[in-house]
C-alpha cells in the first residue's frame, strides 16, 4: 500500500487531506510540524509528501532540504499560500515536485497528486531485464522484468547493458505495446542517474499551446493568466532522465527548442530572458516512421540524427511468438498473485491459441488478456474460454476494420475493469455501472461542446434518453 506523508500546522487542512487519501486506499500518516515530520522520514519510507510552504517551528524550505537528504525520489508536493513566485521556484529547485497554492479545489489536488504518485512509482520500481550481471535471484525481487528470450530481444538486452550508463541519447522505436516504456526505465534504472529524477513527458497529449511552458517553464507574465512563474520539466528534471514519449507528435518548433538543449544544454524560460543550463539525459520513444517524417517535412533531419545517436528498434510480438509462452507464465504469476487466486496451469489449448494470435497490441494485449483471464478463471487451470480471443477476421492490408476498432475499445475496458474491481472491493456498495455511464455522458458531452444532439448521436441515444440521463446524474452544460 503506497504511503503518504501530509504536513501542515492547520489541523482542518490535516483532516481535510487524510481523508481525501483514505479513502481513495492509502496509507496515510500527517503531523503538525516540521520536526515531527522529519523523525517520521526518518523511520519511514513514504511514497508522497504534502509539505506546507509556513509552519512555525521549521519552515517548508528547510523541512523539505532535510527530507532529500532521506528520501531522495520521494515526490514534494509544497503547499503555499503566501507563495510568490519565489518561493515557488525555490522549492522547486531545491527538488520539490509539485505545488499547490491554497486554497485549491479537490480536483487540483487529485491531479496534482495522482501524477506525482505515479511518478513516483516510475522512479522506484526498477525495471530489470535478463543480462550477464543479474542472477535470477536479483530478477525474482524486483517487480517489473522484460521478459523473453528471443534472438532480437537478447541483442537488446546486451545493448542495454552497453549504453545505460552512457549519457547518450537514445530513440526508442516499435509498434504500440511492445515495451518501449519499459525499456526507457531499465536504462534509467541501470544508469549512474538512478537517484536523480525519471519524468516523461507524452508529446501526443499535450497540446502544442501548453507544451512549452510544460518543457521550459515560464515567468510571472509571461502571458495572461502567469501570475506566478512556472518551473519546467527540463528544470524539474536536473541531473536525471527525461522520457519523451511519443515524440513523432512533437511540433517543429519545439523540436527546435528541443535540439538546442541537447546540442548546448541551454534554454530560456517562456517569458524570460537569463539562459539556462540543464544536465537532462534524454530517451525518446515513438510509433512512427521518423525518417519517413523527415521525407514529409514534419520532422528535423538534424534532431532524428541527434536523438539516434543509439537506437533500439523493439519487435512486434508477432515475429518472436517463441516468446509467448514465458511471457504468459510471467504474467499468470504477477496476476494471480496480485489478485490472489490459485493459478497454477495454462492449459495446452490455451496455450496453443496464444501462439496463434496475431496480437496486434502486442505485448499490452497479451498482459491485458492475461489480466482478464486470471481475474475469469474459477478453479487453477486457465482455460481457453477463459482467453476472450476471437477468431481473426481478415482486415484489408491498411484500413483499421470495425473489428480492430471494437478489438481496441475491449483492451480498454480491460484497464477498466480492473480499477473498477478495486473500487468495488474498497467500496462495496458503489453503483459502478452508473459511475461509469455518468463518467462516459459527461466525457462526451464535452468532447462535443455540450451540442446535445451530436452527444446523443455519437453515443446512440435519442436526445430525450440524453437528457434524462444529464438529469439523472445532474450533468450540468456549461450555460445551465
Ligand atoms: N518484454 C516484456 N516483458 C514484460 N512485460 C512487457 C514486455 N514488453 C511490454 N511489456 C508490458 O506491456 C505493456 C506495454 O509496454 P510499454 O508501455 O512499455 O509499451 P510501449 O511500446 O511504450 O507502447 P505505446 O507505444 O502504446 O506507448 C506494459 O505493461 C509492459 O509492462
Ligand atoms: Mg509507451
Amino acid at each position: 500500500m503506497e504511503r503518504i506523508l501530509i504536513v501542515d500546522d492547520d489541523e482542518g487542512l490535516v483532516h481535510f487531506l487524510g481523508r481525501f487519501f483514505k479513502r481513495q486506499g492509502y496509507d496515510v500518516h500527517s503531523c503538525t510540524g516540521g520536526r515531527t515530520a522529519l523523525d517520521y522520514v526518518a523511520r519511514t519510507q513514504f511514497d508522497l509528501i504534502l509539505l506546507d510552504y509556513k509552519m512555525p517551528d521549521l519552515n517548508g524550505l528547510d523541512t523539505l532540504k532535510e527530507i532529500r537528504k532521506s528520501q531522495v525520489k520521494t515526490p514534494v508536493i509544497i503547499m503555499t499560500a503566501y507563495g510568490t513566485t519565489e518561493t515557488v521556484i525555490e522549492a522547486m529547485r531545491l527538488g520539490a515536485y509539485d505545488y499547490l497554492a491554497k486554497p485549491f479545489d479537490r480536483e487540483e489536488l487529485r491531479r496534482v497528486s495522482a501524477d506525482a504518485l505515479e511518478v513516483n512509482r516510475l522512479m522506484k520500481e526498477v525495471v530489470s531485464f535478463p543480462s550477464a550481471h543479474n542472477d535470477a535471484s536479483a530478477d525474482l525481487q524486483s517487480m517489473v522484468r522484460i521478459v523473453g528470450t528471443n534472438r532480437k530481444m537478447q541483442e537488446i538486452y546486451k545493448l542495454i547493458g552497453q549504453i545505460a550508463d552512457k549519457d547518450v541519447t537514445v530513440l526508442i522505436t516499435g509498434e504500440s505495446g511492445t515495451g518501449k516504456e519499459l525499456v526507457a526505465r531499465a536504462i534509467y534504472h541501470h544508469s549512474h542517474r538512478k537517484n536523480k529524477p525519471f519524468l516523461t513527458i507524452n508529446c501526443a497529449a499535450i497540446p502544442d499551446t501548453l507544451f512549452e511552458s510544460e518543457l521550459f517553464g515560464y515567468e510571472r507574465g509571461a502571458f495572461t493568466g502567469a501570475e506566478r512563474g512556472h518551473i519546467g520539466k527540463f528544470e524539474r528534471c536536473h541531473g536525471g532522465t527525461l522520457f519523451f514519449d511519443e515524440i513523432g507528435d512533437m511540433s517543429l518548433s519545439t523540436q527546435a527548442k528541443v535540439l538546442r538543449i541537447l546540442q548546448q544544454g541551454e534554454f530560456e524560460r517562456l517569458g524570460g530572458t537569463e539562459t539556462l543550463k540543464a544536465d537532462v539525459r534524454v530517451i525518446a520513444a515513438t510509433n512512427k516512421d521518423l525518417e519517413e517524417m523527415v521525407v514529409q517535412g514534419l520532422f528535423r533531419e538534424d534532431l532524428l540524427w541527434r536523438l539516434k545517436i543509439i537506437s533500439i528498434h523493439l519487435p512486434p510480438l508477432k515475429e518472436r511468438i517463441e516468446d509467448v509462452p514465458v511471457l504468459v507464465d510471467y504474467f499468470v504469476r504477477r496476476f494471480s498473485r496480485e489478485y490472489r487466486t490459485p493459478i497454477r496451469h495454462v492449459s495446452e489449448a490455451a496455450l496453443g491459441k496464444l501462439k496463434s494470435y496475431s496480437w496486434p497490441g502486442n505485448v499490452r494485449e497479451l498482459e491485458n488478456c492475461i489480466r482478464r483471464a486470471v481475474l475469469l478463471c474459477q478453479g487453477d487451470v486457465l482455460l481457453e474460454e477463459h482467453l476472450g480471443i476471437e477468431r481473426e477476421e481478415p482486415v484489408p492490408p491498411g484500413s483499421v476494420g470495425s473489428h480492430q476498432l471494437l478489438q481496441n475499445i475491449e483492451r480498454k475496458l480491460d484497464d477498466l475493469l480492473v480499477d473498477l474491481t478495486g473500487l468495488a472491493r474498497r467500496e462495496p456498495h458503489t453503483n459502478t455501472f452508473e459511475l461509469v455511464e455518468k463518467a462516459f455522458i459527461s466525457r462526451v458531452l464535452k468532447e462535443c461542446g455540450f451540442n446535445q444532439v451530436k452527444a446523443a448521436k455519437m453515443l446512440g441515444i435519442s436526445r430525450n434518453t440524453l437528457r434524462h440521463r444529464m438529469k439523472k446524474y445532474a450533468v450540468l452544460s456549461p450555460d445551465d
